[in-house]
């Protein structure tokens, strides 16, 4: 496998007391994302309704002396995100980026998957993706500025035939709600973008790799050769988040090695 080719110097983009609430706050890409930008001075708050998990992630932020404030949230309850979003904005007096970031992944084909698998993968992934959005626009119109990073995936991009279908419709989805903020929203100072990435390298991933056929699948259709970390994918998020992005609004930002190339 192709291993990464530099060692990263010091970041210089400025989030510096920008106040930034990520969904999925507690989960794999979501943690990662606050450790960078928390490194880099941002105020984090981290959304997820895994409550035990937030307390880890906040553990092991310390433990880097890193700092981040958890809110226990369901993403699919309009009256949590009032609740929440009220909370933020009493503590810290503003919202200057929402990254949602939340989503499942029902593995199951369209043969095999039921009305309501269907429906609760729209309603996590892409109606997340709305409430939170509808939450904080009032707020960064107010402020005559913010951000709004959406996680979305290379299956936001083209079709995949390892993923679920139904996952494929709701990133699909999420790219193009993007694009629809970014353009109604722009005036008011608000920039809207989309991440995809592609297969990140977690344990469990790691784990499938280790069957010969799955790793070929996977790695070959890497130009890079190699899948993607989630510190690549939390780099990504720190330069969309920040005050030298100022102009990037309505992208669709593949973090794919070129998977989404072919
Ligand atoms: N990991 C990958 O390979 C990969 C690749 C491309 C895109 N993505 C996308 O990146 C995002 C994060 O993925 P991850 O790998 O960190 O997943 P993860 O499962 O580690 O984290 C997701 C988090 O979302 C939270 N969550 C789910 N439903 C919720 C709800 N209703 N209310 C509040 N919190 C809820 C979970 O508790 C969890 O902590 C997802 O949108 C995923 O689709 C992941």
């Amino acid at each position: 496998m192709i291993q990464r080719g530099h060692i990263r110097k010091e970041n210089k983009v400025n989030v510096k007391d920008k106040v930034i609430l990520i969904t999925g706050g507690a989960g794999g890409l979501g943690s990662e994302m606050g450790k960078l930008l928390s490194k880099n001075g941002a105020k984090v708050c981290l959304l997820d309704i895994d409550a035990d998990r937030g307390e880890e992630t906040l553990k092991a932020m310390a433990e880097e002396g890193l700092t981040a404030t958890f809110y226990k949230i369901d993403l699919t309850s309009e009256d949590n995100w009032k609740a929440v979003v009220q909370t933020v904005l009493e503590t810290f007096g503003r919202i200057d980026v929402l990254i949602n970031n939340a989503g499942i992944n029902i593995r199951k084909p369209v043969e095999e998957m039921s009305f309501d698998e269907w429906n609760t993968m729209m309603r996590v992934n892409t109606g997340s993706t709305f409430l939170g959005t509808k939450a904080v626009l009032p707020v960064m119109k107010e402020q005559k500025g913010g951000a709004i990073i959406n996680t979305s995936s290379v299956c936001g991009l083209i079709g995949h035939k390892y993923t679920p279908e139904a996952y494929t419709a709701s990133k699909g989805a999420i790219t193009m709600f993007t694009k629809a903020i970014a353009s109604r929203y722009g005036c008011f100072g608000v920039r809207c973008n989309s991440i995809h990435p592609s297969t990140v390298m977690t344990p469990l991933v790691e784990k499938m790799l280790q069957d010969p056929q799955r790793a070929a699948e996977r790695l070959g259709e890497v130009p890079l050769g190699r899948l993607a970390t989630s510190d690549d994918v939390a780099q990504a998020v720190l330069y969309l988040c920040s005050e030298e992005a100022s102009f990037i609004n309505g992208v669709s930002m593949p973090i794919d090695g070129g998977v989404t190339c072919y």
